[in-house]
């Protein structure tokens, strides 16, 4: 099962998605946290936030809207207790970075730069930019490429470092191949849709925020489809997919379209033990076809029949 996502290499390839594990804590009571290929931390800001008032979280048909408000410690509190608490439970350590500001981005790198341990970094697109109305830094092609510049330039070791995209884009190749050429090793794809739900009841926003992000199964097409067109644009960039994995069948489809990792979100909030379990179900769908090593499946879905160009007669 073990994995690699260009220079990161990994037990297995099924990881904590970021946001729904907080820093591992909770779950080190129904798994072992080190059996899981690397936990990814909930979004680290320079500063604790308390996040956005209550309500903050909704349920749809297939889905879960949240306007956490990028609740956490802070950058310090992270180093100082989460982290060191993460390895020495022997977990891998993936950290998410959020900033309203590219100086916030640059601030965490270089704080990050202080740390040992971090397996690799995540650099989390889907912040309300300040400097722009509000509007995150994925959304744009060039906006992101400066976060992730900004980053690369401010870590001060050779740490990998992943871009997690918004799917709320046009074209979502366009705004990768912007991480790329500004140094991402590898893309996550994806974050939260945004949605919202209004209670007929009340006839008010379900969230307090009004809307927010939608994640769970309803948006894992998206996410199929957001990482089958980013693998097809750069078949060599490594991808961790993202987007309302519950079993070890939906981990493969994500594999198949072309992710050399899949993470479990949302599906951890009514099972902590999901990771565990998917990996186990994945081992299962993998000998049920008779596939020895997970890197032997990876993108398998984009086999064409010799001499068909690109983009026709998948099925071939
Ligand atoms: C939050 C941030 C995100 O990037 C996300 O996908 C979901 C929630 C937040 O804390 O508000």
């Amino acid at each position: 099962m073990r994995a690699r996502l260009g220079p990161l290499e990994l037990p297995n390839p099924v990881l904590a998605a970021s946001g729904c594990a907080g820093a591992g804590r909770e779950l080190a009571q129904f798994i072992d946290v080190a059996r899981v290929g690397a936990i990814i931390s909930k979004s680290i800001m320079t500063e604790p936030r308390t996040g956005n008032p209550a309500p903050r979280l909704a349920e749809t048909p297939s889905g879960l809207l949240n306007s956490v408000g990028l609740q956490g410690p802070g950058v310090d509190a992270f180093l100082q207790r989460d982290l060191p608490w993460l390895l020495s439970r022997g977990a891998r350590v993936v950290v998410s970075i959020a900033g309203q500001t590219v100086r916030e981005y640059d601030a965490l790198a270089s704080r990050l730069s202080d740390a040992a341990g971090v397996s690799a970094v995540e650099i989390n697109l889907s912040c309300p930019n300040a400097e722009d109305a509000g509007r995150p830094f994925g959304l744009d092609p060039a906006t992101a490429g400066v976060v992730v510049a900004a980053v690369r330039g401010s870590l001060r070791y050779d740490v990998p470092v992943f871009a997690k995209l918004s799917p709320d884009v046009t074209d979502i190749v366009a705004v990768a191949g912007a991480c790329v050429a500004s140094g991402a090793d590898g893309l996550s794809l994806i974050n939260v849709l945004l949605g919202m739900a209004i209670d007929v009841r009340t006839m008010r926003p379900a969230l307090a925020g009004a809307y927010g992000g939608l994640s769970g199964p309803a948006v894992r097409p998206v996410a199929v489809r957001c990482v089958w067109q980013v693998r097809e644009a750069f078949p060599d960039v490594p991808i961790i997919g993202t987007g309302g994995v519950r079993t070890g069948r939906d981990a493969l489809e994500l594999l198949l379209a072309g992710a050399s990792m899949v993470g479990v979100g949302t599906a951890i909030i009514h099972d902590p033990s999901a990771c565990s379990r998917v990996l186990r179900e994945l081992e299962e769908e993998l000998a049920a076809i008779g596939v020895d090593r997970v890197a032997d499946i990876i993108g398998q879905a984009h086999r064409r029949a010799p001499g068909v160009p690109r983009g026709f007669a998948w099925r071939t």
